[in-house]
Formats: C-alpha cells, structure tokens, sequence
C-alpha cells in the first residue's frame, strides 16, 4: 500500500501526461529531477487510476459436459475451440462435442464415488506422444500416468482402470509426458475430475446450477487469436485470463448461495483470488477436500498451479448487481458474476455443521524421518534432473516422515507430490508464517513456495492400493520447470 494515500496516486491517463511531460522537459534540456513526483507503488487494485473502463464484452462462461468415470472415453486430439464471442483457436482437446465438432476445453468434468470405479480409456490422436495423469488420486502406480508410460498416435489405446479410495475433492487431469507436459496442457489439454462421498454435508450443491467448477489459467494468442506456447525455462506468461476456457466471462447467478470448485489450471502463474465489493468467500475445502471449519476470506487466496480450492459465495443481498472476481496479483478481472432480481434463496451457511470434516492430524513418530528437497535453478531437486526410471528416495510405505522443501529463487516453485496428500505444518522465510494459511491446512498435494520461503510438511503413504517397489513422482508444477527436469521419482519400499 501507498503511504501516500490519494493525493499521490497517479491515474493510469496521468501518468502518461507526467511521463510526456518528463520527455519534454528533457528535450529542453531540463532535468527528470525537476519533477518531484515519486513513482506510486503499482498497486493491482487501483491499476485502473481514473480511467474510465472501456466497455467490456463478456461472453457467457463455459462449462463442461459432466460424464461418469466409470466407462468413459477420452481422444486427446486437435481441435477448434470457440473462446467466446467467436473467438476461435486452435487447441488440443479431449473430445469434441459430437454435435458441434467443438472441442472441449476445459475436458469433461469427470465424476465418481468414493468406492467406486473409474474406467477411462485415452486414446492419443495428437501429433506427439502423450500419456494423462489423475492429480490428486490416490492410485496405484500403473493406472498414475507416470511419463514412461507415454505413447504416440496409432499406437494401443492407454486403459485406466482403478478404485476410488479417497474422500470427496476436487481433483483434475492432464498430460505427463516428460518435456511436454507445459505444451500440451497450454493448448487445452486439462479437466475437472469430482469424487463425491457420504461424508459431504447434503446442503452442499453438488452439480449445477449451484455448483460451478472453475479453472482459471492465462492464455497467449498469436495473431490469428489461436493460443500460442512459447517454451521459456522461466516459464510461460500468458497476457489473457482464461476461464473454463472463456475470454471474458460472465456467468449468470441467482441471489442464492453458490459452490465454485476452483483449480489454478494455469502453467506457471500464482492468483490471488478475491471478489469485488468486500464480498467475501466462504473458503470449505482444498486439494484434499473438506476442510474441518468454514474459513471467511475477503482479502484474497494465494494459489499456485494445480491447487485447488472449494468456495460458497453468497449472492443472496445482491439481486440486481455484478460482483467481480478478481486477480489481485495483476488487477485482472476474471469472471463477472450478473445477480438476477427475486427472491433470495435459502441461506446454507447455518445449516452447515460447525465441524465440516474430521482430519486426522499426522504427527511425526519419535526418531521420524526428514528429508530435505531443494527447488534448484529452474531444473534441479537436490542437484539432479529428473530421469525417467532412476529412483531417487526410497520411502518407507505407512510411516509419517517430515519433508522440507527449500529454495533459494527462481519461484515460484508450487511443489507436488504424486500418491499421498500431505499435511502443512509450516513456513518460514517468505509470505506469512509460521503458521499455514487458512486454504493450506487439511489436506494437500500441492503447495506454494516462493523466493526464499521453507514449507514443512508431514506425508504418509499408507493406503493398500499404492504399488511397493513402482515409482511414484513428485516435482515443481511450474509445468516450464517440471519439463526442465524438476522432478523426481520416489520408490515406496
Ligand atoms: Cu498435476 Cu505430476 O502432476
Ligand atoms: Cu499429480
Ligand atoms: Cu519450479
């Protein structure tokens, strides 16, 4: 924040009159000093300074077909895609609507029961290996999508098949070929996976129109509007938001409360999501599902790549009005909320028990083990690269260990692990501290580490379906880092 608060800050059409006025003063032979302006902190949320904001056409929100887990099948393929307002681009797809011929970017939002099974089949039609990864499962390793598995076009279909063992999340899926996995999920390949359970409090929405999945991710067009990957060691930066694929959205609600399943489907970019208006989220669950309390948040949720979070948001005072949400980090606007007129509905939030969720606390036996992972340069944990069928930790199956995850720079390094979800116990050096923040407790498989900052966490690999002596990933999900080699392979013995 500015510590000179208004009279200091300078609108955007301002600052180009000071800048304009600076070059002449310079042409004339005067000084940049004989301006006692200083610069104004960038500030996202003022980024607009006193511009009138030119008139934006939204386009309504996408939202993938919803199809059942079990016996389902995917074509990863490439395809055109409508972004909005005929907004077309060419992408890589899985599926295209069989009406339409459109491609589906997001994919499909997949959904089964804890219990239940899912039997997917890939098919690659793509002009390049591929091999796709279930984020968050908890899954034996042949059915994990590890990069050897990888295969071309023409080439026997992959069949998937395995129980679902953990509790309801929002958990997603996309490409792991190893040095291609920032290519393919850039140019679309990425989708919801649901897992539904008993546990879940039955006020809660579960599909639409109250419960809305949201991947949020940046985009870059080359000039005929089709999306462009540019391969950067430091990772690609998109200039567009995208939502469930769409260019400006906006997204129709009543004065009712709404469920927003929320994935950071981006390739290397942190969001600092808020809304607009002082509205706040009621933040319920993350990557590994419900959290034990509701937790209020009005000034913004940090995520990285691959993180999720599970958001009510309640429109119910807002009939007739637009709330925004935002992305602090850039002051982007990424989807515009129309409250309809009429009558509020119910208020769920009461009704919610005041324990959402039991989680087990993991606690670290005496003489645990801990381990160290630095995030190294751009391509390196502990000094190494990643090679394909190298073990490089051998992690004992049911035990609780302690694993410490450092860098030095080049982050973000948002870091996941593949088999298990972990428990956040800390952070130091960086944002906040020691404590985690509210959307890191309970369970995760991904977490945010950024210049400088330690993140300790507890991780158990303890269910029967994880296959002994096969190896299992963990790695930076900066997708530019990841293909670099920021990756490594850890056997369960
Ligand atoms: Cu979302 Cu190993 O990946
Ligand atoms: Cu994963
Ligand atoms: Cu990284």
């Amino acid at each position: 924040m500015s510590k000179h608060p208004d009279s200091r800050r300078v609108s955007r059409r301002d600052f180009v009159r000071y800048s304009a006025a600076s070059a002449s003063a310079l042409a004339a032979g005067g000084l940049l000093a004989s301006c006692d302006e200083k610069p104004v902190p960038f500030d996202p949320l003022f980024a607009k300074g006193g511009r009138k904001p030119k008139p934006t056409n939204r386009n309504p929100l996408k939202i993938p077909p919803t199809e059942s887990a079990d016996g389902y099948v995917l074509n990863a393929m490439p395809a055109s895609v409508n972004l909005g307002g005929d907004h077309w681009s060419n992408a890589w797809t899985y599926n295209v609507d069989p009406q339409t011929n459109e491609g589906f970017l997001p994919g499909p939002t997949l959904e089964a029961r804890r219990d239940g099974w899912a039997n997917l089949t890939l098919y690659n039609h793509l002009p390049d290996e591929t091999i796709t990864h279930w984020h968050g499962m908890i899954i034996d390793q042949p059915n994990d999508g590890h990069p050897q598995y990888a295969f071309r076009a023409g080439e026997d279909p992959k069949r998937y098949s395995f129980k679902i063992v953990q509790r309801a999340c929002l958990n997603w899926y996309h490409p792991h070929p190893h040095g291609r996995t920032g290519e393919q999920v850039n140019l679309g390949l990425a989708g919801a996976f649901i897992i539904r359970d008993d546990e879940e409090p039955d006020v809660l929405p579960a599909g639409p129109p109250y419960e809305v999945p949201l991947i949020i991710r940046d985009a870059k067009f080359d000039k005929s509007g089709n999306l462009r990957f540019q391969t950067k060691r430091s990772g690609f930066e998109g200039d567009t938001p995208l939502v469930n694929g769409t260019v400006n959205p906006t997204l129709a609600v009543e004065p009712a409360v709404y469920r927003f399943r929320v994935l950071n489907g981006a390739n290397g970019r942190n969001f600092r999501f808020a809304l607009d208006q002082g509205v706040p989220f009621h933040l319920i669950g993350n990557d590994g599902g419900l959290l034990e309390e509701v937790v209020t948040v009005t000034d913004g949720i940090d995520t990285s790549p691959a993180e999720r979070l599970d958001l009510l948001v309640d429109f119910r005072t807002l009939g007739g009005g637009t709330v925004m949400l935002k992305d602090l980090r850039t002051g982007w606007d990424l989807l515009e909320f129309v409250v309809s007129n009429g009558d509020p509905g119910a208020d769920i939030l009461p009704l919610l028990p005041s324990r959402l969720s039991e989680i087990e606390k993991l606690v670290l036996p005496a003489g645990g083990v801990t381990r160290e992972f630095a995030f190294e340069g751009m391509s390196r944990i502990n000094g190494r690269e990643f090679e394909m069928l190298r073990p490089d930790v051998d992690v004992p199956f049911g035990t609780v260990e302690r694993w410490i995850f450092t860098t030095k720079g080049n982050a973000p390094h948002p870091v996941h692990v593949h088999a298990s979800p972990f428990q956040v116990q800390r952070r130091t050096g960086g944002r906040g501290g020691p404590a985690p923040f509210p959307w890191e407790t309970g369970w995760k498989d991904s977490v945010l580490l950024e210049d400088g900052e330690t993140v300790e966490v507890l991780v158990r690999f303890d269910n029967p379906v994880l296959t002994k002596e096969a190896l299992y990933l963990m790695h930076c999900h900066k997708l530019s880092h990841e293909d670099a080699g920021m990756m490594l392979n850890f056997r369960l013995v």
